[in-house]
């Protein structure tokens, strides 16, 4: 099965009038988030993304939403068994925190034995990668596949538990497939190994990245677990995470598809759930300037490899104003910062000034 990466947005429902939180919601929301004895400020998480989620992204994101938990892209802990020197995807800035570490593989050996190094590294938490759909992944056991492997997925939560003393954690999706949901019994088997939070990605592992995050199997997890209950999927703006949070009880959410590009998306739904006050979306200026500045950062951090990846970001921020289409493309072959920020200066120029105004522009549509 080949994962196809769809980041158009799939609304649940359209909000004319935007809506607020429930008081009785608000109050159990304005609480720290408890993961084991780590206490965290923010009921707003940034997902592990691989090749998204790295030390510069999370810095562009966390300047907007200090207080949030953010995850590193996915280790394989196979590789770091047979390394000698932590991998780039490991490195965390000094101090920043909250942080967890995210571990990919399907031995309790190996990921016990990667988790402490994820201590060493100063994660606050640990968290299994149970969810990942790619083929690459699951042949081999590990991310969605320990969904049909409930008892090696429940060995690893327990041996990783004992072998660190900083909280384990665990994302997973509701079922293989739409004939084999079973994220209830899932979740309390990870619950009782010894979990102390759990992601949930309203999605099966057949449909990838595609149809709609159903957010009722989360409120029946939620219902089901006394350990916290993170709602993921089709969070791509404070509407809906109010919509999600209404429906699911869960303890927080968790943005991912909604932040490519958009690095504002975290802390927005953050500022809300802490004031009742939305905070003004950024001007397509704006976005367009935290671009130049991702770049930079990429290429100061990972050098001609930086660049390279910095592409995609390009493209995702690129949207919105008359020439996007043409803009995305070019930033899709740059080859030096000069040239993408002459590029991005070049269409701040021209960009229209009714844009200069704070747009309504929501994130992920590209
Ligand atoms: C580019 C990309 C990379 C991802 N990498 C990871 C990962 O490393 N670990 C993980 O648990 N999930 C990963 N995911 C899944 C997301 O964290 C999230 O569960 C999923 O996108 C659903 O949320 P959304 O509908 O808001 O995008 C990835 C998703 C995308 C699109």
């Amino acid at each position: 099965m080949s994962v196809a990466l769809n980041l158009h947005q799939t609304p649940h429902t359209p909000h004319p009038i935007p809506h607020s939180l429930s008081p009785a919601l608000k109050s159990r929301l304005a609480t720290p988030l408890n993961i084991g004895t780590v206490e965290v400020h923010s009921r707003v998480l940034q997902s592990p993304l691989s090749g998204v989620t790295d030390l510069v992204f999370r810095r562009l994101v966390r300047r907007y939403a200090p207080q949030s938990m953010m995850y590193t892209e996915m280790v394989s802990a196979a590789e770091l068994h047979h390394m000698r020197k932590l991998p780039k995807v490991m490195e965390v800035d000094p101090g920043e925190r909250p942080i967890s570490i995210q571990l990919f593989d399907r031995r309790p050996d190996f990921l016990a034995e990667a988790a402490k190094k994820a201590a060493d590294q100063g994660a606050d938490t640990v968290d299994i990668n149970m969810g990942c759909p790619v083929n690459k992944i699951t042949k081999n056991g590990g991310g969605s596949s320990l969904l049909r492997d409930p008892d090696t997925a429940a060995r690893i939560i327990e041996t990783v538990s004992a072998a660190v003393s900083i909280p384990v954690t665990a994302k997973t999706r509701i079922g293989w497939s739409e004939d084999d949901i079973n994220a209830v019994d899932f979740a309390r088997r990870l619950e009782v190994a010894g979990a102390q939070m759990l992601t949930l990605h309203g999605r099966t592992r057949s449909q990838g990245y595609n149809g709609t995050a159903d957010w009722s199997w989360i409120a029946k997890v939620k219902q089901a677990l006394a350990i916290p209950v993170i709602a993921n999927g089709d969070i791509f703006s404070v509407d809906a995470a109010i919509d999600c949070l209404e429906q699911t009880q869960a303890d927080g959410v968790m943005c991912s598809r909604g932040t490519l590009g958009y690095p504002f998306l975290v802390g927005e739904i953050d500022h809300f759930l802490k004031t009742g006050e939305r905070r003004l979306p950024p001007t397509v200026i704006e976005r367009l300037r935290c671009a130049q500045e991702h770049l930079r950062m990429l290429a100061d951090y990972k050098g001609k490899s930086g660049i390279r990846q910095a592409r995609k970001h390009m493209a995702w921020y690129a949207k919105g104003f008359d020439g996007a289409a043409e803009l995305r493309d070019q930033l899709c072959r740059i080859e030096s910062v000069e040239e993408g920020c002459g590029l991005l200066d070049e269409a701040i120029t021209v960009i229209s000034p009714e844009l200069y105004r704070h747009s309504l522009l929501k994130p992920a549509i590209v």
